[in-house]
């Protein structure tokens, strides 16, 4: 039994033993599997480790390159904006003191401003100061008499002795009186006024000639105005004219002032070619109005033949002529004469320099002068086709009015001759004109 027990608890003792052993085996087991999976987990760990080691040098290597690249474009970048730096504070200084200097100049320009106000204040009132004192000379004028009527007129009481008052008014009414009868005269079918009569020639220069001296510088400007008009009138040295059918000379006058006055640096030439010689007339006008102009007077019958027109050496002064004007005496010849004074007319142009011009004026009024300029416009157009330029205004309703010239009056000669009568010298006197220039 013994034995038996202790065959029994031998066996029981190696079972619990196998158990053990198997329980030891099977732990031993677990441990080994999870030593495994810990190993492998290690290695994982480890190629892990090496890879990331691996990319932590690639970056070391990477950020060193990155090191040495980036560090001469930063340097050199930083350089560059220095520089520009430098350039922009240099221009804000610039403009910081652009900015100083406008500031000064607005404070200067401020106070100029309020200056030329100040000017401009004065400035009004000496201009308002200046339109009195005109005012009164203009007043004074009237009473010294020192405007081309006043000229005119002394100079006839000087020729005439005229000294008093009541001579002046006796003497004035009676001229009146001639010139209403001259202006008779020109209102005849055909006339032909005496005017070798020297109380004419006076009423003549107080009525017309200060408002006949008109056209030509209105004319003159209007051409010169004109740029495809090709006359050449010289603009320094001496200007020749001719001056047809004159009378006193109120065209020269007229030139004289388009060209400037007697101060101008041009000098006039002037032949006066008339059927009458005016002497009384043409001594006041050239001792007081024209003390300058030289003039040669030739005696020439625009409707005569060649020789009564263009006598002696005249024909030589038309042809060096820069002007002709032949002005309110075609209306005087009549129509019966109109083909001697066509043909006249035509020797003129004939005799023309190129550049020359001729100016040819009538008063609108005259109807057949209308016609007269109709025929020679034909004429010249047939037979000297385009080597003429002819510019004009022949018909009555297209003349030009032209204002009487702005020269006072003097109370004496408004109140005794002109009176309240429609007078040349306050009212328009309307002209018909041609102009004829040589090419
Ligand atoms: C009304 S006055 C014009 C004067 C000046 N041309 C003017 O515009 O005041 C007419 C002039 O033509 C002149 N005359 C008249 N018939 C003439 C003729 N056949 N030949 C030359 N001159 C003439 C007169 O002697 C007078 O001087």
């Amino acid at each position: 039994m013994l034995d038996l027990i202790v065959v029994v608890s031998s066996i029981v003792a190696l079972l619990i033993i196998i158990y053990k052993f198997k329980q030891a085996h099977q732990h031993n087991k677990h441990l080994t599997d999870e030593l495994k999976q810990e190993r492998q987990r290690n290695a994982n760990i480890e190629s892990d480790l090496a890879h990331a080691n691996q990319k932590m040098e690639h970056i070391s290597n990477e950020l060193e390159r990155v090191k040495s690249n980036s560090l001469p474009i930063r340097e050199s970048r930083e350089e560059h904006l220095s520089s520009e730096n430098e350039r922009l504070t240099n221009e804000l200084k610039q403009e910081h003191q652009r900015n100083v200097n406008l500031e000064r100049k607005l404070r200067i320009s401020g106070s100029s401003l309020s200056q030329a106000s100040q000017d401009n204040e004065g400035l009004s009132n000496q201009l308002a100061q200046e339109r009195l004192r005109n005012t009164e000379l203009e007043k004074e004028l009237r009473i010294s008499g020192s405007s081309a009527y006043h000229t005119l007129l002394d100079a006839i009481y000087a020729e005439k002795r005229i000294e008093t008052d009541e001579q002046r008014q006796k003497f004035l009414g009676h001229l009146r009186k001639v010139s209403e009868e001259l202006g008779k005269e020109y209102q005849a079918q055909c006339f032909s006024p005496d005017y070798s009569r020297q109380d004419y020639q006076e009423a003549y220069l107080l009525r017309y000639f200060l408002p006949y001296s008109q056209p030509i510088p209105y004319l003159l400007n209007r051409l010169i105005l004109k740029k495809d008009f090709p006359c050449q009138l010289p603009q320094d040295g001496t200007l020749t004219a001719s001056f047809f059918g004159c009378g006193p000379g109120p065209e020269l006058y007229g030139l004289m002032h388009y060209l400037g006055g007697s101060q101008s640096g041009i000098n006039i030439s002037a032949a006066m070619l008339d059927i009458a010689t005016w002497e009384h007339g043409r001594k006041i006008v050239f001792e007081h109005l024209l003390p300058r102009v030289k003039v040669r007077e030739f005696k020439s019958n625009l409707v005569g033949n060649a020789r009564d027109f263009l006598p002696d050496d005249s024909e030589k002064w038309v042809s060096n002529s820069d002007l002709i004007v032949i002005q309110h005496c075609l209306n005087e010849q009549g129509n019966a004469r109109d083909k001697q004074l066509l043909e006249n007319l035509e020797q003129i142009v004939r005799k023309m320099k190129p550049g020359a011009v001729m100016l040819i004026v009538e008063r609108a009024k005259y109807l057949d002068t209308k016609d007269l300029f109709g025929k020679f416009r034909y004429e010249l157009d047939k037979k000297f086709g385009n080597s003429l330029a002819i510019e004009g205004l022949i018909k009555k309703r297209d003349g030009i009015e032209i204002k009487p010239i702005l020269e006072v009056i003097p109370k004496e000669l408004a109140a005794y001759f002109f009176m309240e009568d429609s007078s040349n010298s306050v009212n328009p006197v309307k002209f018909i004109w041609m102009a004829i220039a040589k090419k």
